[in-house]
């Protein structure tokens, strides 16, 4: 049984792919424990209905999906892990930097894997689950009592059918998703535009090259390999053009009146910043333009 800790967009798309029985979301203390029914909108073919049930106290589970907000995580695990074997191996789904460290710190003696996905999944009503894109989810150990879970678990969110590939490097991974992240999700959000709208906006053409000379920079100082700000602004362009028409996650969270994840994406990037005696102050101003948001 895989159990999946936080119920919402991710952990839907994940209960809704794999193989059906072999799923259930762990529940809150004193939550209601009849089964979450939902309609799911695969990225083809016809949507059908999921019915997933709660885990009850008498199930332990092979693996845990942790698909909570980076914000909501350790203490959504903190409430979850007393009453979990040590050696049922997690996987953070998290995206941004911080909340895994975090996580990781806490239980260091735990098999952690941090997964790096691409896949897109969003709940325009409570009970929708839309898989609104296909990618790749790269898995790798964050502790080191993980490392010789992550290819059992590979395999075994594989029979999900979603694509999914060990990491050697699983930071470094991180490490990408998190400059493309910082490079375009704030400026959505302050920006309010679909994701192909940036690149006109002359408040993104006046800040992403001092952003990414921060970039450039902090990459250095995490041990990660050396990419140029040029490199970095070309990247994070593509990214904007080949997901033109999207909505980004912090985008949607604004718009939904809901805290977004900016303290796991450029706030993160501003705290690894400090630590070195090092100014970030495009970060910095990032971070507090979406923090005044909500
Ligand atoms: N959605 C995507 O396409 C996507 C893609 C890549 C990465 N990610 C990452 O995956 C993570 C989850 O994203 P999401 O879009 O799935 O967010 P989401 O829809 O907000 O889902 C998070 C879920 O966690 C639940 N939760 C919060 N605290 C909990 C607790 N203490 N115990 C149990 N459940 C708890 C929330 O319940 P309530 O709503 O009741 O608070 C919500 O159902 C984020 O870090 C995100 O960046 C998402």
């Amino acid at each position: 049984m895989i159990a999946i800790l936080g119920a919402g967009s991710m952990g839907r798309l994940w209960a809704a792919t794999l193989p059906a029985g072999q799923v259930a979301f762990v529940p809150r203390p004193a939550q209601s424990p009849a089964p979450e029914h939902y309609d799911f909108s695969p990225v083809s073919g016809p949507s059908r209905n999921i019915t997933i049930p709660w885990l009850s106290a008498r199930q332990t589970p092979t693996t845990l999906l942790v698909t909570t907000k980076a914000g909501d995580t350790l203490a959504a695990l903190s409430c979850v892990l007393p009453a979990l074997p040590e050696s049922v191996p997690m996987v953070l789904f998290q995206n941004g930097l911080g909340s895994q460290q975090q996580v990781a710190d806490t239980w260091p003696n735990r098999p952690i894997l941090a997964a790096a996905t691409t896949e897109g999944a969003n709940r325009p009503r409570p009970d929708q689950l839309i898989h609104a894109g296909a990618g790749t989810t790269r898995l790798g150990a964050l502790t080191d009592t993980g490392k010789a879970h992550r290819d059992t678990v590979v395999e075994a969110l594989k029979s999900s059918g979603l694509t999914v590939i060990p990491a050697d490097d699983i930071m470094h991974r991180l490490w990408q998703k998190l400059i493309v992240n910082a490079g375009i999700n704030p400026f959505t959000a302050i920006l309010d535009c679909l994701n192909g709208e940036l690149l006109q906006q002359p408040f993104f053409q006046q800040w992403i090259e001092p952003l990414c000379n921060e970039l450039s920079q902090l990459l250095e100082v995490a041990g990660q390999p050396a990419q140029s700000p040029r490199q970095l602004r070309e990247r994070i362009e593509a990214v904007a053009r080949a997901t033109a028409g999207n909505t980004s996650s912090m985008r949607a969270d604004v718009l939904a009146g809901r805290a977004t994840e900016i303290a796991y994406i450029n706030g993160y990037l501003v705290r690894l910043a400090e630590r070195v005696d090092m100014d970030a102050p495009v970060n910095r101003m990032l971070t507090h333009r979406v923090k005044d948001l909500i």
